[in-house]
């Protein structure tokens, strides 16, 4: 489907963009006082900054006209009507619906699932409870002291990072442990540690049919079995899953079985019952408060005009950058280590929506989709790759992630904490320019010959884009607003490039072309006929090696 509107808003905004190319961001903030509160949007106590992009009150507003000509708000109203946004699967992508805390209908597919959500969780409530209290035990009548959540992609990242960022919150819970490669080390490194008779097992798969998680699930069983007995198997085991025919078939009995739904994509699953394991972890109450942060910016994405919108204005700015800009990738920074494994969540989230090249109807995408997204919290990374990130050849736009006050943690510690953030993100906007490196070894005492020849190796072009995202403290409401705020921002995108965000036919070649190697790895007798020669040397090689 051509769209004239939304080719003539991009071309007015590369029209645009090109001529503010001559100007730098600090010369915009010397002539606005005022630019700090117009290019910043807080929800209470929850701020974006994205003052130090070098966009201006023009760029905006033709950013937002480009929203506009995309038709977002027609996009997010589908989104939020339960329509069959997800087109290529013909289904809703009603992850929001899980968070929504309100009394009124939810509607997903013309249906009120309100019951149906509120029931499942109520059952995942009460097994955490159970679990906690000590109640639910072992074979053997011991309390569970481990969990262990099984499960990859949408079925490990989400919980696994929230267990992780919420830790705080998960005193007099049970140590949660998480296991998702195929790589049999991953397993074997986590049961090392672990008792059988106070140990957990959660199968977590939507499909239940994923090879990594269901040669893990039959590890774990071989594991209870072989230490406690197969009768102890029943005790030992739950799961969750939208398959509940196939979990029958694996064996968890059906007490210990908690649903979702196709209209809930993988990789916007924490909020179902796939975070069982986050919710054993850190108790019903706090996962409440994670659900209601993610409420929090949904009512927000729905009624916000768009120019004080925050996930509008993150989506729009990182389409600034992709499409007008040719920035290739988004650096995600938490400075925040808790929030370690968050840039490893969001490349999920981003690259599996958003890495795509075909329109919604099938045709080319018109303009370059989602970034290359990636990150380490702050202050690693900038021992680490912010080198490059500084002085290298190409522009990479960056997310700071920072708490006003820390949990946990000594004020002094989260002082320098804070101090580092934000002089990398006024460091890559400030930039050094060669006179000034100039002057800066003179007054250091070099003598004439070496400041020549060091100056251009200490210069910074500046002018290198963030965002700082400033919350008050890293609790389960702030972590709901993160998440649900990135989730609206790809959707953001998503529109403006009419790109479905919510399938991912890209992981199914790979996929295939596994299943069909497997036995031929397997079997070291196993004819190599019809395979490409690279593969077939290679599998050669490693039998003449293993
Ligand atoms: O590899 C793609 C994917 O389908 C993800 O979208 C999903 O989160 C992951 O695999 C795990 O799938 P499942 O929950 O069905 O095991």
């Amino acid at each position: 489907m051509s769209r004239p509107r939304v080719l003539e808003a991009m071309a007015a905004l590369q029209d645009h963009a090109r001529a503010l190319r001559g100007s730098r961001t600090l010369d915009l903030f010397a002539a606005d006082p005022d630019r700090f509160a117009k290019f910043s949007v807080a929800l209470d106590d929850f701020l974006l900054d994205f003052s130090k992009h070098r966009i201006d009150g023009e760029t905006l507003r033709l950013l937002l006209a480009l929203a506009h000509a995309a038709d977002l708000e027609g996009a997010r109203a589908a989104l939020f009507a339960g329509e069959p946004v997800n087109l290529t699967e013909g289904r809703a992508a009603a992850h929001w619906a899980l968070r929504d805390l309100s009394d009124r209908p939810l509607i997903v597919g013309g249906e009120n699932v309100r019951g149906a959500v509120e029931a499942e969780r109520e059952k995942v409530y009460a097994f955490a409870r159970a679990l906690r209290s000590g109640e639910l035990r072992g074979a053997g009548g011991a309390p569970f002291t481990d969990i262990v959540n099984i499960g990859i992609g949408g079925s490990d990242l989400g919980p696994a990072m929230a267990a992780r960022a919420l830790a705080p919150f998960g005193k007099g819970g049970p140590r949660a442990h998480f296991v998702s490669n195929v790589d049999g080390a991953d397993m074997a490194d986590t049961l090392a540690g672990l008792d059988p008779a106070r140990t957990l097992f959660i199968v977590s798969s939507k499909t239940f049919t994923t090879q990594e998680t269901m040669a893990n699930a039959a590890l774990a069983r071989a594991f209870i079995v072989e230490r406690l007995g197969e009768a102890a198997v029943a005790a030992h085991f739950a799961a969750v899953s939208t398959r509940l025919d196939k979990v029958a078939e694996f064996g968890v009995d059906s007490s210990r079985v908690f649903g979702f739904w196709d209209w809930v994509g993988g990789r916007y699953s924490i909020w179902s019952a796939i975070g069982l394991s986050l919710v054993i972890a850190i108790g019903p109450e706090n996962f409440t408060e994670f659900l209601r942060g993610g409420f929090d910016m949904d009512e927000h994405f729905r009624s916000a005009p768009l120019e004080r919108n925050i996930p509008a204005l993150m989506g729009l700015i990182g389409v600034f950058h992709r499409d007008v800009e040719g920035r290739a990738a988004q650096a995600i920074i938490p400075y925040d280590q808790r929030l370690a494994r968050f840039p490893a969540y969001l490349q999920q989230l981003d690259m599996e929506s958003n890495g795509k090249s075909v329109t919604r109807d099938g045709g080319v995408a018109e303009f370059a989709t989602g970034p290359i997204v990636f990150g380490e919290p702050g202050t690693n990374g900038q021992h680490a790759f912010f080198q490059l990130l500084h002085q290298g050849t190409d522009v990479t736009p960056i997310d700071f992630l920072i708490a006003a006050e820390p949990i946990d943690a000594d004020a002094h510690h989260h002082a320098l904490l804070f101090s580092n953030c934000l002089a990398q993100s006024e460091a890559f906007m400030r930039g050094r320019t060669l006179a000034e490196a100039k002057s800066q070894l003179a007054a250091a005492g070099l003598g004439a010959a070496r400041v020549e020849a060091l100056a251009p190796h200490k210069v910074f072009t500046g002018d290198r884009p963030s965002s700082v995202l400033l919350y008050r403290r890293l609790d389960p409401r702030t972590l709901g607003r993160l998440v649900a705020l990135y989730e609206h921002k790809v959707f953001v995108q998503s529109a403006i490039w009419d790109i479905n965000p919510f399938d991912q036919w890209g992981v199914e070649l790979g996929k295939e072309l596994a299943n069909r190697l497997a036995p031929i790895v397997e079997d070291e007798n196993a004819p190599l006929a019809g395979l490409d020669g690279s593969t077939a040397g290679l599998i050669r090689w490693r039998r003449r090696e293993a």
